[in-house]
């Protein structure tokens, strides 16, 4: 088996690692795939410098090798902050309106990616699979061929690829794509967002495009793009239900509830996550039926993201001001219909609230993946599930057709579905979730980087 080396902006410690809420779902699964394949994991530490040295923090943590660079404050405004999650990360979310079209936003982001290309070229041997990962690092595997790297190299996007008339409005679109197809694979998490990369390849660049193989050919270099809907560690996370972690906090969440059904949201506190329109749903739903105050109450766990952003202290601002004004209008001195939460659980303390949850409510306005839709189902109680309100608009929602599909911009469909789910009966219930558990449980994180791994081996094999 070849040698893994994994490159993503971020590198998880391995015993660090949290939920797919929490953290994002890109951390637990590429620990996964590192403790199958061995080999190394190279990132951005996450600490800022004074001046950029490329000095490698080399460590061993439960099986995986990490290596680390620090990068310079410059570097994380101009990459991190700016291109990367004021440009790309809105762009991609179909939300042109929060773009930022900085010149210096990206000068840095090339900046960055060949300062990554540099410090991590020493750390590849002969025959390893390099795997880069998200939209932080699209130059990455242009700049390591100008060095000179013939390994086999594949990228995954772990968000939306945004239709071809949105992603025009980005400038110098052509050369971001023109870059990204050094590249020998391409994944994305579902068709939709592969379909949107193949017509502007085709459209825009003029490339030729094999609808069936996923083959892009520009220039005389061949690129495959296939879909690989990333899943959750479903053991690794089944195991957590088994701590009593788990269960004391199943139990905490159900003590305090006092007969009423919780539903939960557990989200990056992240303006692609819908909550504050989420909020809106739930309030409209109070509106029509004042008096089910009594039997619902709404958790939202949103631990603060990226907050050196304006976009995202204004998603804060919003939110506080909407579950206020709900919590104000409909509140009793033992009642409390929405609990904002903006701290972030582990793993087995989401286990357990997700468990005593008989709803939840995931309803991003665009979202690549989302596994906090596949770890809510997978923490139920099969005699007594809870039900799942999805946004059509994750990317989950194609795999997972037997949730309550919304859309999040509407708060009567909102509003509709909590209802629907209330009431639920538990025939229909396990119905749901028996199918859904399938999904969970079959077409997990090993499933996909089994899949992505070997579909790089077979590559230049006829
Ligand atoms: O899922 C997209 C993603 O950017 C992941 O790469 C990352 O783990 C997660 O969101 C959290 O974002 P950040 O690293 O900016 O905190």
């Amino acid at each position: 088996m070849n040698r893994l080396v994994v490159i993503s902006n971020r590198v998880a410690v391995p015993k660090a690692r949290g939920a797919a809420g929490a953290q994002g779902g890109l951390a637990g699964a590429l620990n996964s795939a590192l403790k199958e394949n061995g080999g190394i994991w190279f990132g951005w530490s996450g600490q800022e410098c004074e001046e950029f040295t490329g000095n490698l923090n080399v460590q061993r943590n439960d099986g995986v090798t990490t290596a680390t660079i620090d990068l310079e404050k410059q570097d994380v405004d101009e990459y991190y902050n700016g291109y990367a999650n004021s440009t790309l990360w809105p762009l991609f979310h179909y939300r042109i309106d929060l773009t930022e079209y900085e010149r210096e936003f990206g000068k840095g982001y090339e900046r960055v990616n060949e300062r990554f290309a540099e410090s991590a070229l020493p750390l590849i041997e002969e025959g390893d699979l390099v795997w880069v990962h998200d939209y932080h690092l699209m130059p990455l595997g242009e700049n390591l061929r100008a060095r000179g790297l013939k390994n086999k190299l594949g990228f995954f996007l772990h968000i939306p690829w945004p239709p071809a008339n949105l992603f025009v409005s980005l400038p110098y679109h052509e050369r971001l794509v023109r870059s990204l197809l050094h590249y020998d694979l391409i994944g994305f998490q579902n068709d939709t967002w592969l379909e949107s990369f193949l017509h502007y390849c085709r459209k825009e660049l003029g490339a030729r495009v094999d609808d069936a193989s996923g083959a892009v050919t520009l220039d005389g270099h061949t690129t495959i793009a296939r879909a690989y809907p990333i899943g959750i560690d479903y053991d690794f996370f089944m195991g957590k239900g088994e701590t009593e972690l788990a269960k004391s906090s199943e139990k905490r969440l159900a003590d305090s509830l006092r007969g009423r059904t919780c539903m939960i949201g557990v989200d990056r506190l992240d303006y692609s996550k819908g909550i504050p329109e989420r909020i809106d749903g739930i309030g409209r739903f109070f509106d029509v039926d004042p008096e089910r105050v009594e039997d619902l109450v709404f958790i939202q766990i949103a631990p603060p993201s990226r907050e050196d952003i304006g976009s995202y202290q204004n998603i804060r601002e919003i939110l506080e001001q909407k579950c206020g004004q709900i919590n104000g209008a409909r509140s009793d001195v033992d009642l409390v219909p929405i609990r904002y939460v903006n701290k972030g659980y582990n793993q087995e303390e989401l286990f357990g609230f997700y468990r005593a949850s008989k709803i939840g409510l995931v309803t991003p306005l665009r979202d690549g993946m989302n596994l906090v839709a596949k770890e809510y189902v997978a923490a139920q109680d099969p005699e007594d599930p809870g039900v799942l309100i999805l946004s059509q608009f994750a990317g989950a929602a194609q795999q997972m057709q037997d949730a309550l599909l919304v859309n999040p911009h509407s708060p009567d469909d909102l509003a509709h579905n909590i209802r629907i789910a209330l009431d639920m009966p538990l025939a229909e219930r396990k119905e749901r979730y028996e199918k859904l558990i399938v999904t969970v449980r079959e077409e997990n994180v090993l499933r996909w980087t089994e899949n992505f791994i070997s579909d790089m081996e077979q590559l230049g094999q006829a």
